[in-house]
């Protein structure tokens, strides 16, 4: 059966140390929170990776750096590649953010190149995609979504594609407060679980992780996390408070 996941996005907040007590408020949280098998992960700063990682449970928590690089290795300053992420001990790296596709210009054929490299190293990969508020007006959404997983990760082997966690993030309620409504949310879960049922089979597909991300806070996690199809969330702005997260932890 698949994992129920809440992942906090941390972004480009905090500093080393506010950024190493938040980790260590959330640790000491986690340890007497009720968290039903819920797998919680922390997407953190680089900065961070490696001392978040030795400064948590890793019984209960992982980490995840936000992003990693397209190339192996080399003469790429101020890169970072996946297996010095995988170096540090996190498991987890988010790949295809939004705010990347958008600031940085990832298109899916660079993303497939993350991709690839980044389960090289061992890395389970959280894949972000999510159409803009115009795409969902044209009624173009599904489209775009079935481009973006299909174009970055088609092209893996099941065995490949066991280790991806998907996040659904519509770019409209990224940071907006507007959040998708439950029933737009389990629609397009569905949808993905069924493009990847139609690619690689229902019982991968039944197994696959799919996270909603956007606005989710203490006061909606729990219907969004009622649909059959999601599987937990990816959260920005409320993992940022350890109660607010912690909350959300415990929304299931
Ligand atoms: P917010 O929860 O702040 O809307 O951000 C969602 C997000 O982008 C997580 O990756």
């Amino acid at each position: 059966m698949r994992k129920k996941i809440v992942a906090g996005n941390w972004k480009m907040n905090t500093n080393y140390d506010s950024g190493l007590e938040l980790a260590r408020e959330i640790n000491e949280k986690v340890a007497k929170a009720n968290l039903k098998g819920t797998g919680i992960i922390l997407g953190v700063p680089f900065i961070l990776v490696a001392d978040v990682v030795k400064n948590v449970d890793k019984d209960n928590i992982g980490v995840a750096a936000q992003n990693s690089a397209a190339w192996e290795k080399g003469a790429y300053t101020g890169e970072i590649s996946a297996d010095m992420v995988k170096s540090t001990g996190a498991g987890y790296v988010i790949l295809g953010h939004s705010e990347r596709r958008k600031y940085f210009k990832e298109t899916e054929s660079i993303l497939k190149e993350k991709t690839e490299l980044a389960l090289a190293s061992n890395l389970e990969v959280i894949f972000c995609c999510g159409e803009v508020l115009e795409e969902r007006n044209d009624n173009k959404h599904f489209e775009i979504i079935k481009r973006q997983i299909s174009d970055s990760l088609f092209h893996l082997s099941a065995g490949e594609f066991s280790n991806i966690i998907i996040a659904y993030e519509p770019v409209w309620a990224i940071g907006t407060g507007v959040t998708a409504s439950s029933d737009q949310a389990q629609e397009m879960h569905s949808f993905i679980r069924k493009l990847i049922a139609e690619k690689f089979g229902d019982e991968l597909a039944g197994n696959t992780t799919i996270l909603y991300g956007g606005s989710c806070n203490p006061g909606n996690a729990r219907e969004l996390f009622s649909n059959p199809d999601v599987d937990g969330g990816l959260i920005g702005g409320a993992s940022l408070k350890a109660d607010d997260f912690i909350k959300i932890i415990e929304s299931f």
